[in-house]
């Protein structure tokens, strides 16, 4: 699709219209083939107005990089005396004491300071900020569950059979996959919900899973398979701009109280490895975390596959870099940090091309609607569609609307423009079948 320019990012009726992140719920005209819903994550070239604070841009000043510094506290007074600093007065006072932060950096606090990052509350689901293909319709989860029975009848049925989720949020898909998937399978399945969060955590505890913090605490080798849904768009990242003087990095510094953006020096000269062609302005975004998260997901697997959903960083112009708060989309992603989700696409070429080089197979990327109808979407829905009809026979109008409406969401993941342009790519360890969804026709 094409790209989406928004002449003003404080613009409510453009604003609104374009990226409720809910908006699957709240847009006219989804209908039953959801042509017309979008899903804002999925929208391809959000352009400038990110951060007003990009055109205060001037040299990396002394100090350098920030680096992994801890977070220490100000020499100046607090700003609010007897009480404890906030998120902003902490990086304050990193910033002053050491100098600008990559932006990875600032995002690794926003997104997962323990006391007061973003992920520190429940923030995915319809009463938090934004939500995912699990909670627009459990058919994301049933289908899945249908990709795993595949996985695991092209692993030979293995007993155990091993399903570690990455970035398990509140347990909604586990939940969806669990409870979808057919015995034998069921029976022999071990899964493992991992989340970095201790709130997600908290709540993954209620399921019939075992829970970590980290992909490293899952004790390998496993048979099985590790998945991810809505991971990767999450983990932090540094922010690239080519300049006439070159490709430099954006850090972000102070201008009095406020977050800003700096260009200065690369952190690490590998940043600027295979960038793809910028023109003069243009902005990139490399994750180092990703990279980790393929290493570790090849690590903990003897044989198996590894299952990524995201959204995908496609246009070589501006980033989209940008965040959500209450199900609406913010420009500015540096302000009051842990207030809102940031988040920008995925480098799926990036991540296939390092997954090859460590010597696994790679499918995909392709579209979460081919691959939703490639696991039986039609067949699923057909079959929603003739207890609908029967329910009109049968003169139970609640059960036949409820219907009507439950396949009216499910069909927003097929969603083009919206979650249906999200991307399944898959990878595997140890094992060179294709599976069906991504094996692209
Ligand atoms: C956008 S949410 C997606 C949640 C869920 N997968 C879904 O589809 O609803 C991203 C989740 O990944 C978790 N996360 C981020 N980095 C992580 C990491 N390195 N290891 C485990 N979980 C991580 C966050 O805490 C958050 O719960």
């Amino acid at each position: 699709m094409g790209r989406v320019l928004r002449p003003r990012i404080d613009d409510e009726a453009a604003f609104r219209a374009g990226y409720p992140r809910i908006g699957p719920f709240q847009r006219e005209g989804a209908g039953i083939g959801g042509q017309n819903s979008e899903h804002p994550k999925a929208r391809r070239g959000f352009h400038a107005y990110h951060d007003a604070s990009v055109a205060a841009g001037g040299e990396l000043s002394g100090g350098g990089p920030g680096g992994n510094l801890p977070v220490v506290m100000s020499a100046r007074p607090s700003p609010h005396p007897g009480r404890t600093p906030s998120l902003s007065d902490r990086l304050r006072a990193r910033i002053e004491a050491g100098g600008l932060l990559t932006f990875d950096d600032f995002m690794e606090a926003a997104l997962y300071d323990p006391d007061d990052g973003f992920y520190a509350r429940r923030v995915v689901g319809e009463a938090g900020d934004f939500v995912t293909s699990p909670h627009v319709s459990p058919v994301f989860g049933i289908l899945l569950a249908t990709q795993i029975e595949e996985f695991w009848n092209l692993l030979g049925r293995p007993d155990p059979f091993s399903v570690v989720e990455v970035g398990a949020g509140d347990g909604t898909l586990a939940r969806q996959v669990l409870g979808a998937l057919p015995n034998p399978l069921r029976g022999v399945t071990r899964y493992s919900a991992v989340d970095r969060s201790a709130t997600a955590r908290a709540t993954l505890a209620d399921l019939d899973v075992s829970v970590a913090a980290d992909l490293s605490d899952v004790s390998g080798p496993l048979v099985g398979c590790v998945v991810a849904n809505e991971l990767l768009d999450n983990l932090p990242f540094h922010r690239l701009r080519r300049t006439a003087g070159g490709v430099v990095e954006l850090y972000v510094g102070l201008e009095g109280e406020r977050f800003v953006l700096h260009e200065g020096r690369l952190s690490r000269s590998e940043l600027a490895d295979h960038l793809p062609d910028l023109t003069e302005g243009s902005e990139w975004l490399t994750r180092p975390s990703a990279v980790h998260f393929i290493e570790q997901a090849r690590r903990v697997l003897s044989r198996g596959y590894v299952w990524i959903s995201d959204y995908e960083l496609s246009d070589p112009g501006p980033t989209s870099v940008h965040g959500y708060r209450h199900h609406r989309l913010e420009g500015d992603v540096l302000a009051d940090p842990g207030s809102r989700d940031i988040t920008a696409g995925v480098d799926f070429a990036a991540i296939a091309r390092d997954a090859m080089q460590r010597g696994l197979s790679v499918w995909g990327p392709v579209t979460q609607r081919e691959a939703l109808l490639a696991l039986g979407f039609r067949d699923l829905d057909h079959r929603a569609q003739a207890r609908q009809i029967e329910a009109i026979e049968r003169g139970r109008g609640i059960d036949a609307m409820r219907i009507y409406s439950n396949r009216t969401r499910a069909n927003l993941l097929l969603a083009r423009g919206g979650l249906g342009d999200f991307s399944w790519l898959c990878l595997g360890v140890g094992i060179d079948e294709a599976p069906r969804s991504v094996s692209n026709g």
